[in-house]
């Protein structure tokens, strides 16, 4: 398997911090945010990392990671997205590196507390398809929010104003080499992206999409209240321990 960790976008939420350099450059307590999703692909035995990025300060990536030598590796994979085609979008530009393989995918703003390569091993043995990440919150509204029927997942909606349920769909996704395909048939949402939402809905349609629950604490970091929040949780807690 292979990992993906998608770096692009404005961050446009983060302005003033982003408008001079990349939100996933800023400090999340004593690292720059990049180093906790690179550090769980390795942490869950991914080492074939390509960094998706994008915007004015795409070369501080390769200057701040080089080939990855703090996270133990000796390679590292850098690809651009031009423009702000969303998480969709930027993802179709590991098609090339990926060659076949599955890929885990990991947004570049999300931190987890606990490793996650319990579900990266259940995806490891599972036939086909893709499975995601899914965790309790008590702000649902503002993710990807899973709709569940017992013990499966019927649909995801992104960002409900009134959520079907508590449970957040987490920027860690794990997909099948049809991943491509169904990437090609999207549309343009609202906010004008190519969302992964509708990458994952499309699994759900076709009975190929598995789930599990993420262990310890789970943030994003891509507002104020977030980027406090993950620097504070890593400060009192550490990440990935
Ligand atoms: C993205 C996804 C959303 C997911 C979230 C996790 O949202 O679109 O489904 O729940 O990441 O961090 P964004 O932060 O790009 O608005």
């Amino acid at each position: 398997m292979k990992g993906v960790v998608l770096a692009g976008g404005k961050g446009s939420r983060l302005y003033p911090l982003t408008k001079i350099t990349n939100k996933h450059l800023l400090p999340v307590y004593d690292k720059p945010m990049i180093y906790y999703p690179i550090q769980t692909l390795v942490d869950a035995g991914v080492r074939d990392i390509l960094v998706v990025t994008g915007g004015g300060n795409a070369g501080d990536f390769l200057r701040l990671l080089a080939n990855g030598k703090e996270f133990g590796l000796t390679h590292l994979n850098f690809t651009y997205q031009e423009g702000e085609g969303g998480i969709a979008d930027a993802l179709g530009l590991a098609q090339h590196f990926a060659e076949g393989d599955r890929l885990c995918v990991v947004l570049g703003d999300n931190i987890l507390e606990k490793p996650i390569k319990v579900a990266v091993d259940a995806f490891r043995q599972q036939e086909r398809g893709a499975r995601i990440l899914l965790k309790e919150v008590t702000d649902a509204e503002r993710f990807g929010v899973a709709e569940m029927d017992g013990d499966k997942i019927v649909g995801i909606e992104e960002k409900p104003e009134k959520p079907k349920s508590n449970y957040a769909v987490t920027g860690i996704y794990m997909y099948d080499e049809t991943v491509w395909d169904k990437i090609k048939t999207l549309v343009p949402s609202g906010r004008g992206e190519l969302e992964i939402t509708d990458v994952n809905n499309a699994y759900i349609a076709e009975g190929a999409m598995e789930f599990s629950y993420i262990d310890g604490w789970w943030t994003d970091a891509g507002t104020f209240d977030s980027l406090l929040r993950a620097s504070r949780l890593v400060a009192e807690t550490g990440a990935g321990e």
